[in-house]
């Protein structure tokens, strides 16, 4: 099946790798606390969708569960499985293929999780719906997504408002929603999970080496945005040296964006 108009932007290569290895370094932490929380354990099934560099799959592997990684980037998964070899996991792997047909049997996986997925996909209820389908009864979704709305600087940076909304618009026009994020309890509601647990965080930065992540990361989308025709290279180059300004101020706070947090359920089979 094709996923009709799905269109992921962001790009490939080794400085979209750099930024996955920044996401896990900024987001891991509380991506471990919540799937501990969601009761993930060494003799689950785990699958973890849009897996990207792995990771996380690593890392559910590591606490001894049967762990899949699918996403649809050959380049991504390379890596991925590269990187389990080296260090002897032998129960992660990583498969090609996409969320809305994944190849996954029915009723088979304990817990699922995706983080940075849904926002970027136009029908993200019909992928909690292939999720909710590769579950267990009683199986678990657990889902990180992003609110870009929540960028901002104090003092404000006019370039990263300006950034800010035109990749926001952008998406819009690509029928995605880069504030999904804080509507991933009503797609899962409508995808018929019970939802056990929400909850948000906002990582915020005056100094160190993420501080910038979000000037690389909306750069990396009006790169996009430019090749698409969306947006012109020049203006693009003035917005992103605003906003390194900005990062280079040790008297400017940067907010990233608001990470959303959700556990929720497939129900127990009705006797
Ligand atoms: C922003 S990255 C996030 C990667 C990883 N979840 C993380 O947090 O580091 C999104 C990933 O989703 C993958 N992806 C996008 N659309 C997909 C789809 N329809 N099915 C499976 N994977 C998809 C991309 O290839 C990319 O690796």
């Amino acid at each position: 099946m094709q996923t009709i108009g799905d269109k992921y932007l962001l790009g490939t290569g080794r400085s979209d790798h750099d930024r996955l290895r920044v996401i896990s370094e900024i987001h891991d932490g509380r991506t471990r606390e919540l799937l501990l929380r969601a009761g993930l354990a060494s003799e689950h099934r785990f699958v973890e969708f849009g897996c990207g560099l792995g990771y996380v799959t690593r890392w559910a592997a590591s606490l001894g569960a049967n762990a899949t990684g699918i996403d649809l980037n050959e380049d991504n998964l390379a890596v991925a499985a590269q990187l389990a070899q080296e260090v002897g996991l032998k129960n992660a792997r990583f498969v090609s293929a996409n969320i809305y047909e994944s190849g996954l049997e029915p009723e088979s996986v304990d817990v699922a999780y995706s983080r940075w997925l849904m926002v970027h996909l136009n029908k993200p209820v019909e992928a909690m719906r292939a999720i909710h389908a590769a579950l267990k009864p009683g199986g678990v979704m657990v889902c990180e997504e992003a609110d870009v709305s929540a960028v901002y600087t104090e003092p404000s940076s006019a370039a990263y408002t300006e950034l800010r909304d035109i990749c926001m618009e952008g998406a819009r026009n690509r029928g995605v929603d880069y504030s999904g994020g804080r509507r991933i309890h009503l797609w899962a509601k409508e995808a018929d999970f019970e939802l056990v647990h929400g909850d948000a965080y906002h990582p915020h930065y005056l100094t160190g080496k993420h501080k910038g992540f979000w000037n690389w990361t909306l750069h990396a989308v009006g790169l996009g945005m430019v090749r698409e025709g969306s947006l012109s290279g020049a203006r693009l180059e003035e917005l992103v040296a605003g906003m390194a300004e900005a990062d280079a101020s040790p008297t400017t706070l940067v907010a990233h964006c608001r990470m959303h947090q959700l556990i929720a359920r497939k129900p127990e089979s009705k006797a």
